[in-house]
């Protein structure tokens, strides 16, 4: 996670020196907001996918939250996102936009305190494993529930609600799985601990619809990219049972990126491999997120070559 630079409410701070207090707000009641976005390395520069969509979340997690006189713009977060990658010359990263509650006196009141904005850069692999790309990963079905949306409010990063994502995914890997999926209050599949599902039977993709989920970038960019290879995608209420007799299943997010799912609570999904649509759908992620699909003038912000490995 280690990089030169960390913006910091405006200024690179070396990063060493991008600390916080103890007694920050934030750190004790899970008041922050953030993003998780890449950028990625293309034949023409550093290309972050779909820069706007992200930032555009972020604030919009800031408002759910009810945080009032959030002091940026889109724009001015975008600039910042940018002069951060060219700080640290990187070609290929993960970017972390961080909203946190700060300098106020500790309590509940969202109001007297002050929103601060961090991003940091590093160089970030697979979240779930190179094999995972390959091979696919084996997922348990959380006996732990997506919060009711009228208590902590799944539209939002907010860092608080991943108290929920961290109890799963840690029992998940306690208990040999790579990943968690997670049910809504009322049982059906809602996503994962950090990534959005998607199904496959007879040919059509199927996803929850997003009522109870976080409105994941990667999963809107796959319903884009099936469509453009012509399966039908239907997002409709998805139960655990049809999870088991599914032909295919993979997971999506801008971390994991798009990941098949051989097996679910034990039970071999289709062949136990990476099935054909999967395997199509991963190619055409990773061929527009390098900058070579038909989507990635509109998805992808360039920046050049020389600019980026200039530095500050
Ligand atoms: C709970 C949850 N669901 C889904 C996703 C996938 O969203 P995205 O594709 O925008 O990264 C994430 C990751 O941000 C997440 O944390």
């Amino acid at each position: 996670m280690k990089s030169d630079y960390i913006w910091m409410d405006g200024e690179l701070v070396p990063y060493k020196d991008a600390t916080l207090h103890v007694l920050t707000p934030a750190l004790h009641y899970g008041l922050g907001v953030f993003e998780g976005i890449r950028c990625y390395d293309t034949s023409r520069g550093p290309g972050v996918f779909r820069l706007q969509e992200h930032l555009e979340r972020f604030v919009n997690s800031i408002s759910v939250l009810g945080v009032e006189h959030f002091p940026y713009t889109v724009s001015e977060l975008s600039d910042a996102v940018h002069m951060t990658i060219r700080a640290n010359r990187f070609s290929e990263c993960y970017i972390r936009p961080l909203m946190y509650m700060a300098d106020g006196p500790l309590g509940l009141n969202l109001d007297v305190s002050r929103p601060a904005v961090s991003i940091a850069t590093w160089e970030w692999g697979t979240y779930l494993g190179k094999a995972a790309l390959e091979t696919g990963v084996h997922m348990m079905v959380s006996s732990f529930t997506r919060p009711q949306p009228n208590s902590v409010m799944t539209k939002a990063k907010i860092t608080g609600n991943y108290v929920n994502s961290a109890l799963a995914k840690t029992l998940a890997v306690r208990s040999g799985f790579d990943e968690a999926i997670m049910l809504d209050p009322e049982g059906f599949v809602a996503e994962c601990s950090g990534e959005n599902l998607f199904l496959v039977r007879a040919g059509a993709l199927y996803s929850p619809p997003k009522a109870l989920m976080l409105e994941g970038i990667t999963r809107d960019s796959v319903i884009t990219l099936a469509g453009d290879l012509g399966y039908q995608v239907v997002e409709e209420p998805v139960t655990r049972d049809q999870l088991y007799i599914a032909d295919e299943i993979f997971v999506c997010g801008t971390a994991a990126e798009v990941v098949a799912v051989r097996e679910i609570d034990f039970r071999k999904i289709g062949s136990g491999k990476m099935g054909p649509i999967t395997s199509q759908i991963q190619e055409a992620f990773f061929k527009t997120v390098r900058g070579e699909g038909e989507r990635s003038n509109d998805w992808l912000e360039i920046g050049s070559k020389t600019e980026y490995s200039a530095g500050i």
